[in-house]
């Protein structure tokens, strides 16, 4: 990848970001393939198992494209670091780690759901759990969870996401589960909007189902995730919109489902257009427009209210490894080593998606500028793009269970998805000494 992380966005003080002089220089368009599969709707398979599986564009073989930076736009995102000497976590490469896990499938239970806990599905191998994080120029610290309680004290962290949210969320209390467990104090029965309170510490994390960020409905709700859905792309989802006033952080991410699933796309309550959607007189926008809008409508979400005081980090996004075929036909991740940072390149629609992130981001952060907003990007994808070896794969349930489809999206527990919450505990703690 050769585009580069930003911790934080130009405007703050200070980041912990900085690039090599020499690589502003060699951002060339070496060619880009836009991949577009198409899915045809009776392929879904039934509920449970993630809808998100449903279609990834990314082989790491038919991808291999990369993309320039505007040299403007460059500029502007290390306009405030061009005389620090720090360190951009989020550029580096996996090493070999000795260090036991931080926890395994008998140190951390009681989950809401356990399909990426890897090694209790009977995963052979364990290589995957033996390489950490290593950015260019320095370390980035083991994750210690009473240094990361200590400067949550008090405080609630919400994520608004799909189900990769969900990983992160289960190897955070994983994670700090050698401190504290977490007790349940959801609002509702419903597992897709769950609170849970570490009450030592008086900190919550509440997480909010919303994998399109804005408001959506199945077009045919009998045809439960088979049919097309509705997006209105310039509508805020109140369900998590009217919710967070009060939290001191927000995670949002999303992004998989937009590539995955066809839709109808409306906006001021007009259908403007859909994606594979196959309906007569309605233009197909692409997935990416829908994107676009929809994190757009989201961070306007966030910037109109009033009393919401925290700071918004968007997760970026996560590379699925389907090989050897699609999610639906037979697609595969049975890699047993991380990718160097030299034998693969962000493309296709993992690189699609990721500039749109930058771009909306970049634009939020100036529009809540004005109104006190604070912004920052949690850069896991140039990490997460190197790691085709620590997706479930088949190991995402008891091999006597027939499942039809591997899981080369979400990520084993534990696992590289544990860096996402080391980075966050080094993001958070820079913002602690503001
Ligand atoms: C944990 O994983 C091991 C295999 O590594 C398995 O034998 C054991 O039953 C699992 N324990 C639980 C509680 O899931
Ligand atoms: C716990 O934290 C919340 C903010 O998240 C605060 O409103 C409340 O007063 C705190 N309670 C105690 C007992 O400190
Ligand atoms: C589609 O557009 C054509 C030409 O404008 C029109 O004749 C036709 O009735 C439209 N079909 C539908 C289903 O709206
Ligand atoms: C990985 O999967 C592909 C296709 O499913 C298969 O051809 C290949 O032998 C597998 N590789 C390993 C190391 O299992
Ligand atoms: C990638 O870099 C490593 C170490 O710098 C080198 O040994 C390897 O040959 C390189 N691989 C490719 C495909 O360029």
């Amino acid at each position: 990848m050769k585009h580069h992380a930003v911790a934080e966005l130009p405007s703050a003080g200070r980041t912990i970001n900085a690039l090599p002089k020499t690589s502003k220089f060699v951002l060339l368009i070496i060619f880009v393939t836009l991949i577009f599969f198409t899915v045809t709707p009776v392929l879904y398979p039934l509920l449970n198992y993630p809808i998100y599986l449903l279609q990834s564009s990314f082989t790491s073989k038919s991808s291999s494209s990369t993309y320039e930076i505007p040299q403007q736009q460059e500029k502007d995102i290390h306009a405030s670091d061009q005389s620090e000497n720090v360190c951009d976590i989020f550029s580096g490469e996996w090493v070999r780690n000795t260090d036991p896990p931080y926890y395994t499938n008998m140190t951390c239970s009681a989950l809401i759901h356990d399909h990426q806990f890897c090694m209790k599905y009977g995963r052979p191998d364990t290589d995957f759990m033996k390489w950490k994080w290593k950015p260019y120029g320095c370390e980035l610290p083991v994750f210690d969870p009473s240094q990361f309680l200590e400067i949550v004290k008090g405080k609630s962290l919400a994520f608004v996401a799909d189900s990769l949210g969900r990983n992160q969320i289960q190897s955070l209390i994983c994670l700090l589960s050698r401190v504290e467990y977490p007790i349940d104090v959801s609002y509702t029965p419903d597992d897709y909007f769950k609170r849970w309170k570490y009450k030592t510490y008086n900190f919550t994390i509440a997480y909010f189902w919303a994998p399109y960020l804005v408001k959506y409905k199945e077009r045919d709700p009998s045809a439960q995730y088979t049919g097309l859905i509705n997006l209105y792309l310039d509508e805020f989802n109140e369900k998590w919109t009217s919710q967070i006033d009060g939290f001191d952080y927000l995670i949002i991410s999303s992004g998989h489902w937009f590539i995955s699933r066809p839709a109808v796309f409306y906006e001021n309550h007009q259908i403007v257009g859909c994606h594979d959607c196959q309906l007569q007189n309605v233009t197909d926008l692409t997935k990416f427009y829908a994107y676009r809008k929809a994190l757009r409508t989201a961070f306007k979400a966030i910037n109109n209210l009033e009393n919401f005081k925290g700071i918004t980090f968007l997760r970026s996004f996560s590379p699925s490894h389907f090989e050897n075929g699609l999610w639906s036909n037979g697609g595969t991740c049975n890699r047993t080593k991380p990718f160097r940072s030299n034998e693969t390149v962000l493309g296709g629609d993992n690189l699609e998606t990721y500039m749109i992130q930058m771009e909306e981001l970049r634009a939020a952060e100036k529009e809540g500028r004005k109104r006190g907003k604070k912004y920052r990007m949690l850069d896991i994808t140039q990490a997460m793009l190197l790691r085709p070896d620590a997706h479930p794969s088949k190991y995402g349930y008891w091999a006597s269970k027939k499942v039809m489809f591997n899981d080369c999206l979400h990520w084993c527990l534990p696992g590289p998805i544990d860096t996402w919450n080391e980075i966050l505990l080094q993001v958070l703690k820079i913002e602690g000494t503001r």
